[in-house]
C-alpha cells in the first residue's frame, strides 16, 4: 500500500498537532499515530506551560532562569528565540479554545516551580495537558486538510538508502522521503510518500525501569534518526523529576507536580525532617537536577525507598482546588494528602537531547523536520527548566511549519522508492525474549546510568548493553515486523547514545553528574559548600 501526502507528521501531541495545523493550510497532511491519537506525553503535563504574562516578569528574567537551570550550556540564541516568542504561541494557544486557570481578577493564576524566580506558569489545575491535547485535537479532526491515522507505527524514515545509495554518517545531502509505517489493525507496512516530514514523537522514558512517561515514550523518532544517519545530540541529559508518587505496583509512575512545591510543599525524610537546605539554599524549589540528587543522596543514607511530600500545613480548600487530580490518586491509594505525607521518589522524566535541529527546526537530514520532546533545539541546554518543554513545541512547531510550507514548492515526492521488503521473516512466536530484553534494559539503566554516574558503572552498562544489542538484531532481521521488537530495538539505541554520550562528557555538569568528574563549572545560585 502506498500514500502520497505533501506533509507527514509523526506523533499527536503538542507538537504534532500545533504543527498540522498550520502546515494544513498549505496542502495535505497525514498524521500517523501509534495508538489512539490523545495517548500522548502532552495529556499527563500537569504543571503548565512556562511564559512571562506580567510584570514584574521579564523575558530577561525567563532567559536567565533557563540559562541557569542548563547549567550555561544551552544556545542562547535558541532560548532567546524560544523565550521572547512564547507569548504570542501561548496567546494563539489560547485563542484556539485552551482554557487556563484565572484569578478573581481576570488575570491568569500563575504558579511557580523550581528555578523560576517569578510566577509564570500558566495552568489548568493539575490537569494542564489534557486540556491542551484535547483543544489541539478537536481542531485537527475536524480540519479537512488532515487525516489522522490512529495505531499506525512508523518504523523508519525513507531515504536513498532504500533506493539502494550508500548513506554514511559523513553523506553530506542526506534526503528524506517519507517513511514507512506499519498498520497495527492488519499487520501491513504502508509506504507514505511526503514531501516533508515532520518527527514529533516524544521522550523515551520507558528505558528506565522508573519512568512518568506513558507506554508510548520509547525513542522512536531519535533512533530512526541516528539509523538514517542523521544527527543526534545531547543525550547524556536525561531529566528525573524528583517527585513521583512512590507506588512500586504502578507503570507509569504517577507524577506529583513541582507546582505542589511552589504551592508550599515540602520535601523531608521519614522522620519528618527537611533536608533539601543541605544541599541548596533555593530548598524544595531547587532546579530538578539539584533536588533529584539531593533525594537519591538521602535514600542512599537511609536506605529509605522514598522520601516524602508534606503538605499539612497547607490551606486544606486551596489545595484541593488547586490540586484536584493528585488529591484523588492519593486517595485511591489511601493517602489523603491533607493529613498524610506524600510518598515520593525520583524516576525518568525528560529526553532532554535528541534529534539535532537548528532554529527552523530543521535536521540534519533534508526534507525532515523535528520539533517536541524527540527533538534537541539546544534550548535546554544540561537541564531543562519546568514548564518549558510544552513551549518550546509550539515555538518550534510554528517556524517548522513556516519553513515546510516554504519547501513545498521545490521539493517533489520520489515515487522510485520501493516498498517495504520483508521476504524470508517468520512471526516471533516468544515473546518472553522480548519482554525479558526490555526489562534486562531498564534494569540496567537503572543501576548504571542513573541520577548519579560513573566510568565503572557507565562502562558495565555498555557491555550488558551489547549482549542485549546483538540478541535483538538477529531477532529483528528474522523476525515479521511488529511494534514490540521495534521499540525494544529502539531503546536499546537510545540507551547506547545515552551511555556513549556520557562516556564523551569528561565533566560533570546538570544532569549528568559522575563522581569521576567533581564540578568544574560553577552554577552562580548554588551554595558553595554544595555536597553533591
Ligand atoms: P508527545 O506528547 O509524547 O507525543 C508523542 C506522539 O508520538 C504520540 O502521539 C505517540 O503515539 C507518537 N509516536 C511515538 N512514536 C511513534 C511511532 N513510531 N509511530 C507513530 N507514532 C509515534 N512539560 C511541560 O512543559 N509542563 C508540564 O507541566 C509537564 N508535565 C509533564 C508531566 C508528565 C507526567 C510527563 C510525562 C511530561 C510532562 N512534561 C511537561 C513534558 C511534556 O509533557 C512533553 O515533553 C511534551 O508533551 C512532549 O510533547 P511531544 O508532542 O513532543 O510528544
Ligand atoms: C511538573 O508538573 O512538575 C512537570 C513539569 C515539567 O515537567 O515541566
Amino acid at each position: 500500500m502506498r500514500k502520497k501526502v505533501d506533509f507527514l507528521v509523526i506523533g499527536s501531541g503538542i507538537a504534532g498537532l500545533s504543527y498540522a495545523l498550520k502546515v494544513a493550510e498549505h496542502g495535505t497532511v497525514c498524521l500517523v499515530t501509534k495508538t489512539r491519537a490523545k495517548e500522548t506525553a502532552t495529556r499527563y503535563a500537569q504543571g503548565g506551560i512556562a511564559t512571562v504574562m506580567y510584570t514584574p516578569d521579564t523575558y530577561e528574567k525567563h532567559i536567565h532562569d533557563t540559562m541557569v537551570a542548563g547549567d550555561y550550556l544551552s544556545n542562547e540564541k535558541i532560548v532567546r528565540i524560544t523565550i521572547t516568542e512564547s507569548t504570542e504561541r501561548v496567546k494563539e494557544l489560547i485563542a484556539w479554545g485552551a482554557e487556563f486557570d484565572k484569578e478573581k481578577s481576570g488575570k491568569y493564576d500563575l504558579a511557580k516551580e523550581g528555578g523560576h524566580s517569578e510566577k509564570r506558569i500558566l495552568h489548568y489545575k493539575d490537569q494542564t495537558g489534557e486540556e491542551i491535547e484535547q483543544t489541539l485535537l478537536e481542531r485537527v479532526t475536524s480540519h479537512p486538510n488532515i487525516e489522522i491515522l490512529e495505531n499506525h507505527f512508523a518504523i523508519d524514515i525513507i531515504t536513498q538508502h532504500h533506493l539502494g545509495k550508500e548513506v554514511t554518517r559523513r553523506t553530506k545531502e542526506i534526503q528524506c522521503y517519507g517513511a514507512y509505517v506499519l498498520n497495527l489493525q492488519n499487520n501491513t507496512i504502508l509506504t507514505i510518500l511526503a514531501r516533508t516530514t515532520l518527527l514529533s514523537t516524544g521522550g523515551a522514558g520507558n528505558v528506565y525501569g522508573i519512568t512518568t512517561n506513558p507506554e508510548i515514550a520509547t525513542g522512536d523518532g531519535v533512533a530512526m534518526v541516528y539509523r538514517a544517519k542523521g544527527r543526534v545530540r545531547d543525550m547524556e541529559f536525561f531529566q528525573f523529576h524528583p517527585t513521583a508518587l512512590y507506588h512500586p505496583a504502578e507503570r507509569p509512575a504517577f507524577l506529583i507536580t513541582e507546582a505542589l512545591r511552589g504551592f508550599g510543599g515540602l520535601l523531608k525524610n521519614r522522620q519528618g525532617v527537611e533536608f533539601m537546605y543541605k544541599y541548596d539554599k533555593r530548598g524544595s524549589l531547587a532546579p530538578r537536577d539539584v533536588v533529584a540528587r539531593a533525594i537519591d543522596n538521602e535514600m542512599k543514607i537511609s536506605g529509605d525507598d522514598c522520601v516524602y511530600l508534606d503538605c499539612r500545613h497547607l490551606d486544606k480548600i486551596q489545595l484541593v482546588n488547586h490540586f484536584p487530580n493528585i488529591y484523588a490518586k492519593c486517595l485511591s491509594i489511601g493517602i489523603n494528602i491533607n493529613n498524610e505525607m506524600i510518598p515520593v521518589n525520583p524516576a525518568a522524566h525528560y529526553m532532554c537531547g535528541g534529534i539535532s535541529v537548528d532554529e527552523w527546526g530543521r535536521s540534519s537530514i533534508r526534507n525532515l523536520y523535528a520539533s517536541g520532546e524527540c527533538a534537541a533545539t539546544g534550548l535546554h541546554g544540561a537541564n531543562r527548566l519546568a514548564s518549558n518543554s510544552l513551549l518550546e513545541s509550539l515555538v518550534f512547531s510554528h517556524r517548522a511549519s513556516i519553513d515546510a510550507a516554504k519547501q513545498l514548492a521545490t521539493t517533489a515526492l520520489c515515487e522510485e522508492i520501493p516498498d517495504w521488503n520483508d521476504e524470508g521473516t517468520v512471526l516471533n512466536e516468544e515473546m518472553i525474549l522480548i519482554t525479558q530484553s526490555m526489562k534486562e534494559l531498564q534494569a540496567v539503566m537503572t543501576s548504571y546510568v542513573g541520577i548519579v554516574r560513573s566510568n565503572l558503572r557507565l562502562n558495565r552498562a555498555l557491555k550488558r548493553l551489547e549482549i542485549i544489542y546483538h540478541e535483538t538484531e538477529d531477532l529483528y532481521q528474522k523476525s515479521v515486523i511488529t511494534q514490540q521488537i521495534c521499540e525494544l530495538r529502539n531503546l536499546i539505541n537510545i540507551g547506547y547514545l545515552i551511555i556513549k554520550a556520557a562516556l564523551e562528557r569528561k565533566e560533570s555538569i546538570g544532569l549528568h553528574y559522575s563522581i569521576d568528574y567533581p564540578r568544574t563549572r560553577a552554577n552562580e545560585f548554588e551554595v558553595a559548600d554544595h555536597p553533591l
